[in-house]
Order: C-alpha cells, then sequence, then structure tokens
C-alpha cells in the first residue's frame, strides 16, 4: 500500500516508521527542512527506545522517505495519515490550524482518489471540516474518504504499543474505507473497533481523561493516607486486585505530565463547555494534578523551615522515563518553585538536560551524572523514576550528603531498605522516615548565593 504521513512529531514518526516496518510504502513530509534532513540521514529527532535502528532499516530498504515537497508525498497515496500536532491555545483548546493547513495542502496536491485518516488528537466534528477543506480545493474527479483512527502510543514504548497495543480505533462512515484500513492493520492481530467519526473522536479523549483520572483519584488517596498513616503502595495493590478497577495507572506519585494528558483533558473540558456541559470531574481531576505537581516543594518546606539558599538535586527531568520529553514534566514546576523560593538547583536527567536547558539557561546547574548531582546537596527531590535513579544504592546518598533528605515523588525506594539508612525521606502517601537532623539544618547553609532580584529573571 501506497501511505503519506503529514508531520513527523512523535505520532507521525512512529506511525511512518512503523507502516514501513510492515512493509509498506511510506512516504512521511513535514514542513520543517532540518527535521527532514536529519531524518533522511537516519536520526531521529526525538528519544525512543528502537527508533533509530527501525528507522535506517527501512530507509535502507527504499520504503521509506521523507520529504518537505508535499506533492510528492500526496500524490499517489491510496491512505493519507494526518498527524500534525495540536497544542493547547492560551484558553485550553486545541489548536487544529496545523490540521487544516495540512489538510488544505493534501486537497491541493491529491491527484488519485485516496483515504484521509486523522491520527492528531482532534475535538469531535473536526475530521467532518477536514473534509470539507479538503474537498473545496481537490480536483472534481477524485474521491476521497475519512476516517478517524486516534493514537494510544505512550513514549518511552510508543512501538511496542504501535505493534502490540490494545485496540485499534478505525471511524468512519465508510465502509470500502473501513476495510481498506482493517486490511492494514490486520497483521498486527490486535482488536479493531469499528465505529462512527464522531465516536472515535470521542474515543480519544475519554481515554486519556479516564487515565488522568485514575491518577488524580490515587493522588487524592495518596493524600488521605499520608495523613492517617496508611500505605498507599498496599492500598493501590489491594484495589487494583479488584479486575474491575485493574492494577495499571495507580501508581501515586507527583502528578502526570507529558504531550496528552495535560492538553487532553483541559481541551475535552473545552469541547464539553461548548455543548454547555460542566465537565465537574475533569476540573478537579486536574486541580488535583496541580496541587500534586506543587506537593514535593511542599513537602519540603514542611520539614524544614526554609528553604532559601539550600542546594537541591532535582533528580529527573523528563515527564516520566525513558523520553527525553518536559512537556508539562512535575520537575518543571518543581524547578520554578525551589528557584522562587530562594534554592539552588543542580538537576539530573539522564537524556533530558540539552531540553531543559532551552527552558532554564542558566538559572541552574545541569548533570548527567547522577553522583554529581547528590554530591554536597543539602535535599534530594526524586520528579522521574528512572532506573538509573531506583537503582543507585541508598548507601551512596550517605557516602554524599552531610544529611542526606530524600523527597521521592516517585516512591521510587522501599521503606524497607530507607529504614536501614541514616536517611530523611518523605515520599508519597507513604509512612515518612525522618531523622533528627533535618529538623537542626545548620545555618551556614542558609547563607546562600540568593539575591532579592533573582526572582524577576526566572522563566515563566
Ligand atoms: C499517554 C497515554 O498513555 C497514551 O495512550 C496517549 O496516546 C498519550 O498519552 P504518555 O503521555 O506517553 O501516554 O505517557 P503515560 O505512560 O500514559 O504517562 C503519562 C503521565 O502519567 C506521566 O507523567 C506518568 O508519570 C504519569 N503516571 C502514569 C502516573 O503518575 N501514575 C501512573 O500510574 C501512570
Amino acid at each position: 500500500m501506497k501511505i503519506a504521513v503529514a508531520g513527523t512529531g512523535y505520532v507521525g514518526l512512529i506511525t511512518g516508521v512503523c507502516l514501513a516496518e510492515m512493509g509498506h510504502d511510506v512516504v512521511c513530509t513535514d514542513i520543517r527542512e532540518d527535521k527532514v534532513l536529519l531524518l533522511k540521514s537516519g536520526c531521529a529527532p526525538i528519544y525512543e527506545p528502537g527508533i533509530n535502528p527501525m528507522l535506517k532499516k527501512n530507509l535502507d530498504a527504499g520504503r521509506l522517505h521523507f520529504t518537505i515537497d508535499s506533492e510528492f508525498a500526496y500524490k499517489d497515496a491510496d491512505i493519507i495519515f494526518i498527524a500534525v500536532g495540536t497544542p493547547e491555545n492560551p484558553d485550553g483548546t486545541a489548536n487544529l490550524d496545523h490540521v487544516y493547513e495540512a489538510a488544505y495542502t493534501i486537497g491541493l496536491c491529491l491527484n488519485k482518489d485516496s483515504i484521509i485518516c486523522t491520527k492528531s488528537t482532534v475535538p469531535v466534528g473536526t475530521n467532518e471540516q477536514i473534509m470539507e477543506i479538503i474537498n473545496s480545493v481537490k480536483p472534481v474527479h477524485i474521491n476521497t474518504q475519512s476516517v478517524s483512527t486516534p493514537e494510544f502510543l505512550r513514549e518511552g514504548s510508543a512501538i511496542y504499543d504501535f505493534f502490540h497495543g490494545d485496540r485499534i480505533i478505525i471511524g468512519t462512515e465508510s465502509e470500502e474505507a473501513a476495510l481498506l484500513l482493517e486490511q492494514v492493520f490486520l497483521p498486527l492481530k490486535i482488536p479493531i473497533v469499528k465505529t462512527d467519526i464522531r465516536s472515535a473522536e470521542m474515543i480519544k479523549y475519554a481515554s486519556n481523561a479516564f487515565l488522568a483520572t485514575k491518577i488524580s483519584f490515587i493522588n487524592e488517596i495518596a493524600a488521605i493516607c499520608d495523613k492517617v498513616g496508611a500505605n498507599i503502595e498496599e492500598v493501590a495493590y489491594g484495589i487494583g486486585k479488584d479486575r474491575r478497577i485493574g492494577p495499571q495507572f495507580l501508581q501515586a506519585g507527583i502528578g502526570y505530565g507529558g504531550s496528552c494528558f495535560p492538553k487532553d483533558t483541559k481541551a475535552l473540558v473545552q469541547i464539553a463547555g461548548n455543548v454547555e456541559h460542566q465537565f465537574e470531574l475533569l476540573e478537579a481531576v486536574i486541580k488535583v494534578n496541580n496541587r500534586q505537581q506543587a506537593c514535593a516543594v511542599k513537602k519540603a518546606k514542611e520539614l524544614f523551615d526554609s528553604i532559601e539558599g539550600m542546594r537541591v538535586a532535582v533528580l529527573g527531568l523528563a515527564f516520566k522515563p525513558d523520553t527525553d520529553d518536559i512537556r508539562e514534566a512535575a520537575s518543571l514546576t518543581i524547578v520554578k518553585t525551589l528557584l522562587a523560593e530562594g534554592a539552588s538547583v543542580i538537576a539530573y536527567d539522564p537524556v533530558a538536560v540539552p531540553n531543559a536547558r532551552s527552558v532554564f539557561g542558566n538559572v541552574i546547574e545541569f548533570t548527567a551524572d547522577i553522583q554529581t548531582a547528590i554530591s554536597g546537596a543539602e535535599l534530594v527531590i526524586i520528579a522521574t523514576e528512572w532506573d538509573h535513579i531506583k537503582h543507585l544504592p541508598l548507601e551512596k546518598y550517605v557516602q554524599l550528603m552531610r544529611n542526606p533528605v530524600i523527597i521521592d515523588g516517585r516512591n521510587c525506594y522501599s521503606l524497607k531498605d530507607v529504614s536501614k539508612h541514616p536517611i530523611t525521606y518523605v515520599s508519597i502517601g507513604r509512612p515518612s522516615h525522618i531523622e533528627e537532623h533535618a529538623q537542626t539544618r545548620s545555618n551556614s547553609a542558609k547563607e546562600g548565593w540568593y539575591d532579592e532580584t533573582f526572582t524577576s529573571i526566572l522563566p515563566d
């Protein structure tokens, strides 16, 4: 099958590379020439386990092409996937400019009958507008059919998810288009759900909203566990054993981040608002998540009178492990709040330092070496559960910090192991282990480099 993909962002790139891996002839197009050149050389602009070898293999096999030439991409395509970004507008709605621009270009370039599939996350009704745009500019003798195929890839395991997803949604009013799409995805042996276009569009938002709700729910229970002396891990295990609830997405922590949950939850609140439905539950989910992202520094302030002048190591910048993506990461809230409180920050991440540097510049120190981050720190805040962090022996904190204090935002260590070390350890929804030294922080540490004018140069 000849397939074109509009957009080489996360979804577009993974879709293009994986469809080529399945044997299809794929042309991916993007308006950014620098990206296209990089991709042509066999290098992915994103960090995603397994992407580079698969990219290179399919380029070498001649099944995968990258171009800025839209006409070359679309003119012979049997199927065109739209996978451009839908960033957030200031009011929380999805910005559809790129989607509509792509639709217009596709319409102008079409040279044969084609199926237009939208993978970008778009509000209900958008696919109809996409088709209106395409139909308004395409040659009259060419037939197009519309399909919504929302994407459920997780960053960090996107290739695995493409080949082993839980379901593939094919939303269309055209039986012919549904059959063709089924043919494409059948070899994956993933259950296919056929539905109408509007329901398919809604399935994507509803899935992400439900998962975000699970996370905020468990974080609420964790906050109560903190106060009543229960342990959230035991609680999550106990409730997750109920098959109606299930064990996944019950990991309490400092909240969800990334390119999807924060954006899609806000967009769904807006979509509901547009039809005069106040989505109160989802509004609360968002509010809880904002509170959760701020809770690590709040816990630090409860522990110490002040963190002004304190040297704080933030371990993990990516919004989750196995990605260099820092969009809406809890680490950003943590670093900004620490700076506003007058702490000095050294941040560690195995891969996300370049992205974080573009946000914070030289305002904080960065390192890709975890021990360098911890050395001499007075407080460690864990923001991402990287294996590098989880596998760091607790002895290292004892060796490298004078009076080790860890606020673990991702519950990386077992309480039993922590109790064997002279470490003050505060986590999420689990009993804390407080050493006496935490309360008697030396005055010298308070004489930091903090300067009153500093907050004025903090990034937003
Ligand atoms: C998500 C959806 O899972 C995916 O189906 C959709 O297509 C895109 O959005 P992604 O953002 O890559 O994928 O990551 P995911 O693994 O879902 O995690 C999202 C956030 O939730 C992360 O910040 C993670 O740390 C947090 N999370 C996840 C929790 O805090 N607790 C959990 O139990 C699970």
